[in-house]
């Protein structure tokens, strides 16, 4: 896979493990798994005020789902003295085939591993860029 994933070709090759996030891409195949899987509350929820919806922002909904597990994720890892390296820079249609996913849409991988601190992406090689707070968050 690391020679399907652009620059991250190194970071793919160092690291100890390499997580892929995918989102169901197959709307049937999802309302067959919350039927029988969720409580009806739930699936009620999904018939009034996604299922109306055109196909692409259902789609786009499944893979927000996944985005969210991103963050968490990360979290998870730092909290555990993992670093972690998440990589959209990946080429999707190359990872559904080499993982013989069917029904699923890769959106990205993580990289896993103990700190590298010659890795491009260290603060101390690459600053930070951040917005000033105030333009981020605003109270009221
Ligand atoms: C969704 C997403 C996709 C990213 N894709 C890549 C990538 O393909 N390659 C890479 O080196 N960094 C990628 N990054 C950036 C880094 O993994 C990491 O977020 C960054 O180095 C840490 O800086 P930050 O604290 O500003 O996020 C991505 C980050 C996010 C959130």
């Amino acid at each position: 896979m690391a020679s399907v994933s652009y620059f991250n070709e190194q970071k793919i090759n160092e690291a100890s493990h390499l997580v892929v996030f995918s989102a169901i891409d197959n709307i049937k195949k999802f309302e067959e798994q919350i039927e029988q899987n969720l409580p009806e509350g739930a699936v009620g929820y999904y018939k009034q005020f996604i299922k109306p919806k055109p196909e692409s922002e259902i789609k786009a909904w499944l893979q927000h789902q996944v985005y969210l597990s991103l963050g968490f994720f990360l979290s998870a890892s730092a909290s555990l003295e993992i670093d972690s390296t998440p990589m959209e820079g990946i080429q999707n249609e190359k990872y559904k085939e080499i993982l013989n996913l069917e029904g699923y849409k890769p959106l990205f991988a993580v990289a896993l591993g103990y700190r590298n601190p010659n890795d491009a992406n260290q603060p101390s090689t690459k600053q930070k860029s951040r917005l000033a707070l105030e333009w981020v968050i605003e109270s009221i």
